[in-house]
This record gives C-alpha cells, structure tokens and sequence, in this order.
C-alpha cells in the first residue's frame, strides 16, 4: 500500500515550548487515520503543517507525494481542510455558501453551482440549502463544513476535531458523512479528543501526547496493548461494592469502581479463572450480582494505561 501521508521525525516549536517533538506517522491510501490527544497534544499543529499553512522546523512531511515545504503548491490542489473553527458565512444560505467556495477555487459559475448541489445532496442538506446557516443545527453546520472541504474533490481530507460540540445526533451525522467519503476512495487524517470517535471511523490510530507518538496501531491492537481483557461485575446492591472488592481475587492496584453503576472492574490474564472465581467468592459471601462479563478494555482505558491520566484530567 502506497503511504499517502509521511511525516518523519517533525518538530515545531513555539518560543521555547515544543509542540511537535520529533513525530512520526503515515497514512496508507483510502484510509482514515485517527490522531488521538488531549487539549494541547499538538493535533492542530500537525494539521496545519501538513495543509501547509505552518512549516515545520525539523523533519520530512510529504502529502500526496509532494514534500509540504518545497512543494506546497502541488500539495494544495490535492488538499482539503476541515479547521477546527470553520469559515462559513452566517448570513448566507448553505448553497451560497458552497457556491462561494467554489468560486474562490475558480470553479466557474456554472460549475460551482452544480459542485454545491451535489455536495448539499451527499451530506442530507438538500432541503436546507437555502436556509440561512445561522440557523443551522450544530450537525447540520458541521456537515456543510465538510462539504465545503470537498469542494475541488480532494485526494486528501484533513478534519480537525470533526465533532468537537456536538450533540449524540449531530455526531452521528458527521460520522455518517466521513464513512461516506472513504467510500469513495479520499484518505482522511482527523483529530480527535475522543476516543469513541477514533474508534468508530479510524483504520489506524496514533495517540499523541506533548507533540509525540506514544501508541499506534489498530483499535484492536491498541486494546490490547493494555494488558488484555477487563472483567466487569455489576452488583445488585451499590452498598456491598466494598465488600465485594476486599473479597474478590482482583488486584486492587488496577480494580476501579463506578458506584452510580454499581460496577466493579478490573483486568485479568486468564479469562476463565477469573470468571469461575468471581462467581465462586460472590456465592460463598452471599452477594447477588446482577451481571457479570469479560470483555476487551476501552480506548478511555487504553489511554489512561498509555499516559497514566483520564483524557479528561489531561
Ligand atoms: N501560535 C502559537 N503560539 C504559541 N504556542 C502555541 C501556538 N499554537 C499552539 N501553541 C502551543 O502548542 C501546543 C500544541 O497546540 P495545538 O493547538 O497543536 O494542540 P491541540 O492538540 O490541537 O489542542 P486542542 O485539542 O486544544 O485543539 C500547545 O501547548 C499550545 O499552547
Ligand atoms: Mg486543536
């Protein structure tokens, strides 16, 4: 498979605060890569050198086989950008919008209407269209965003926290939109807070951490980096979780507890000792558990394995 995306070794610094330490990834073609970080990882960073818009200090960074320094020009044509804070106009209807765009990249004016046409169909906004986008729904802004993106039908999609704000629905919707485009062939790069949502769509995912690479691989791989399956006892009664923790044959170092849940958790080596032997201390001390089942650690878990903090408490 043909490496889309090569960064090397980049490094960028602000005074004297690194923001990229020497980060390396690459992103086959048609696939989407997940970057996954906290506030400050150095996502943002990392996009705009590789839309060209910051140059990078130290390192190599090629897109779509043009290297972002020498050949920023070539990079562009085959680029789109999806920023953290988009650039729509309020006042105009979705269609204007889209058409504007279109005139920007010198499409003609024909062109530009039938290009925002087809985008407004793809991404559900066919009847909003003439709507002002002030008074658009959060998801419906950001799926004309996206369609903005797509304007001169780019090689290569660079969406900076797609979803960041928005609701359940409106999150959906974006994921919806963004499977819809690897369809069609385009390799996407998004940055992500969240985990779910690296999980949801990404082939790959390298999670950063101070302007580094501290894990990558598939979700899976990812999971299972962190020492393999979890096992989860929720208990019938909250009042007996500490009972139920001083009993179990868990170590207590890695268990956590979620009282408003009444559930306990924790990850074992061997799946079926652990689950005969839940059930057996339960039994024997006479507490009712609800339900109790083995299954693969989470991207949250995995993250707090990788950096020793919650993404929260980042
Ligand atoms: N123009 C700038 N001048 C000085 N420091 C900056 C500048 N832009 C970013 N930084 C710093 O570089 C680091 C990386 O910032 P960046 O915006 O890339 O993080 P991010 O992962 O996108 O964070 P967020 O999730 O909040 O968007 C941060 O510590 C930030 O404060
Ligand atoms: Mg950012």
């Amino acid at each position: 498979m043909t490496d889309v995306i090569v960064v090397e070794g980049v490094r960028k610094r602000y005074g004297d605060k690194h923001a990229l330490d020497g980060l390396d990834l690459s992103v086959g073609r048609g696939t989407v890569h997940g970057v996954l970080g906290p506030n400050g990882a150095g996502k943002t960073t990392l996009v705009r050198i590789l839309a060209t818009l910051l140059r990078p200090d130290e390192g190599r960074v090629e897109v779509a086989g043009h290297d972002v320094r020498t050949d920023a020009h070539e990079v562009r044509f085959r680029i789109g950008l999806l920023g953290q804070h988009a650039a729509l106009d309020e006042e105009l209807g979705g269609r204007q919008n889209l058409e504007m765009f279109g005139r920007l990249y010198h499409l003609g004016a024909r062109r530009a209407r039938v290009r925002a046409d087809e985008l407004l169909e793809r991404f559900g906004l066919g009847d909003t269209g003439r709507k002002a986008v002030k008074q658009y729904s959060g998801g419906m802004r950001r799926r004309l965003d996206l369609a903005a993106s797509l304007i001169t039908e780019p090689e290569v999609l660079f969406l900076d926290e797609p979803t960041t704000g928005l609701d359940p629905r409106g999150r959906a919707e974006v994921w919806n939109a963004v499977r819809s485009l690897v369809g069609g062939g385009t390799t996407v790069l998004l940055t992500t807070q969240y985990l779910e949502e690296a999980d949801q769509l990404a082939d790959r995912i390298s999670v950063i951490d101070r302007g580094q690479v501290i894990a990558d691989g598939t979700a899976d791989e990812l999971k299972a980096k962190t020492g393999g399956d979890r096992i989860d006892v929720v208990l019938h009664d909250a009042g007996q979780l500490g009972a139920a923790v001083a009993l179990l044959p868990f170590d207590k170092a890695t268990l956590s507890v979620d009282a408003d849940r009444r559930l306990l958790s924790a990850p074992v080596t061997d799946r079926m000792t652990a689950l005969a032997g839940a059930v057996r201390a339960l039994e024997e001390a006479g507490i009712e558990a609800e339900d109790i089942a083995l299954r693969r650690p989470t991207l949250d878990e995995v993250f707090l394995h990788l950096t020793g903090k919650t993404e929260e408490a980042a």
